[in-house]
C-alpha cells in the first residue's frame, strides 16, 4: 500500500486523441498491432514505436524474429504471456516469460534474434522502442533480462495493482531508470469502478494503451486495443484513469529529445548520413562484431 495523498493529481491531463493501431506483419511473418506508428514519432518523442502482439494461433507468431540488426535506440520487450528466446551478437541469451521484461540498448549496434519457444498457446506482449539522445547513439550496447518476479509491484488502497517497469510510480522505483529520456513505463490492473492517479512532469509526452476492459480519462473512453495520447496541458500535473470494468493498461511517458529523427527500418539515427553509415557497417559485417557488454 502506498500513501495516496502525496501522489495526488490536482490538475489532470485530458485525452488529445484516440488511436487505433495498424495490423502489420514483421519479423519472418508475425502478426502485430502497431500502436505507435512512424507518423506519431514526433508527437510521442522519445518513443519511436509500440507493437502489441497477442494471439493463441501459433501461425501468427511461430516464425518469430530471426537474426536482425539495431542501432541508435533501445528496445523494451514486455511479455504478458508466452515464452520468447533472445540471443544477440554480444553473447547475451535469455528466455523471456510471463511478466518478464527485456531491456536492450542497441547503441552502436546489436544483431539479435527473438524467437518463440512454444508451439501452441497464447503469446501476448509489447515491444516499445525508446530513442537514445544523439550523444548516446553510438555507445556500447547494454542488455538486461528481468523475470516477472524482479519487476517491482505495488498495490493502492483503491485496488490498483501496478508493475513499475521503468521510472517511478507512487514512490516505487522501477526496474530501469534512464537519465535523459526519463521514461515511465507502468502496467496497471484496475478492478471495475476503481481509479488510479499518476503524476507526470508537464513537458513529458504520455500515452496509455488499454489491453483488457475499458477505462475512462475525463469524459473519454479508452477501450481494449486503443491508445490514448494525453494532452500536454499547461499546468497539468498528471493523469487520472478510471476503470468502467475490470481493466488492464500500460501507461508510458518520457522527456522529449527534440532532436532530428532519421529512421531506416531497424536503424534510428539523427541524419541520413548516419543511416548510410549504419547500413554500410551492417553490410560489411561490422555492426555488432565487437559488442561485448
Ligand atoms: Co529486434
Amino acid at each position: 500500500m502506498t500513501d495516496q495523498v502525496t501522489h495526488q493529481v490536482t490538475a489532470a491531463r485530458s485525452v488529445e486523441r484516440i488511436i487505433q493501431g495498424q495490423a502489420v506483419m514483421d519479423g519472418a511473418g508475425v502478426k502485430i498491432n502497431r500502436v505507435l506508428t512512424q507518423t506519431l514519432q514526433r508527437r510521442l518523442d522519445p518513443f519511436l514505436m509500440l507493437d502489441n502482439f497477442g494471439s493463441d494461433k501459433a501461425n501468427d507468431y511461430i516464425a518469430g524474429f530471426p537474426s536482425h540488426p539495431h542501432r541508435g535506440f533501445e528496445t523494451v520487450t514486455y511479455m504478458i504471456e508466452g515464452r520468447m528466446r533472445h540471443k544477440d551478437s554480444a553473447g547475451n541469451e535469455g528466455l523471456l516469460t510471463n511478466g518478464g521484461v527485456q531491456w536492450m540498448t542497441a547503441g552502436r549496434g546489436v544483431i539479435h534474434s527473438e524467437m518463440p519457444e512454444q508451439e501452441d498457446g497464447v503469446m501476448e506482449g509489447f515491444q516499445l522502442w525508446l530513442n537514445l539522445p544523439a550523444k548516446d547513439k553510438m555507445r556500447a550496447p547494454w542488455y538486461r533480462d528481468f523475470n516477472g518476479a524482479d519487476v517491482p509491484v505495488f498495490s493502492t488502497e483503491a485496488g490498483a495493482k501496478v508493475k513499475v517497469i521503468a521510472g517511478s510510480s507512487h514512490g516505487v522505483n522501477g526496474a530501469v531508470q534512464r537519465e535523459v529520456t526519463e521514461p515511465l513505463y507502468i502496467d496497471v490492473e484496475l478492478p471495475a469502478g476503481a481509479s488510479f492517479s499518476q503524476l507526470l512532469p508537464e513537458g513529458h509526452n504520455a500515452f496509455i494503451f488499454t489491453y483488457r476492459g475499458s477505462v475512462n480519462i475525463g469524459d473519454k473512453a479508452v477501450a481494449t486495443g486503443r491508445m490514448a495520447i494525453l494532452a500536454n496541458t499547461k499546468g497539468a500535473d498528471g493523469v487520472v484513469i478510471e476503470a468502467s470494468e475490470a481493466s488492464r493498461f500500460i501507461l508510458i511517458a518520457g522527456q522529449p529529445l527534440n532532436e532530428p529523427i532519421a529512421q531506416y527500418g531497424p536503424f534510428v539515427m539523427n541524419t541520413q548520413a548516419e543511416i548510410f553509415a549504419a547500413v554500410d557497417d551492417f553490410r560489411a559485417g561490422k555492426l555488432g562484431e565487437e559488442a561485448q557488454v
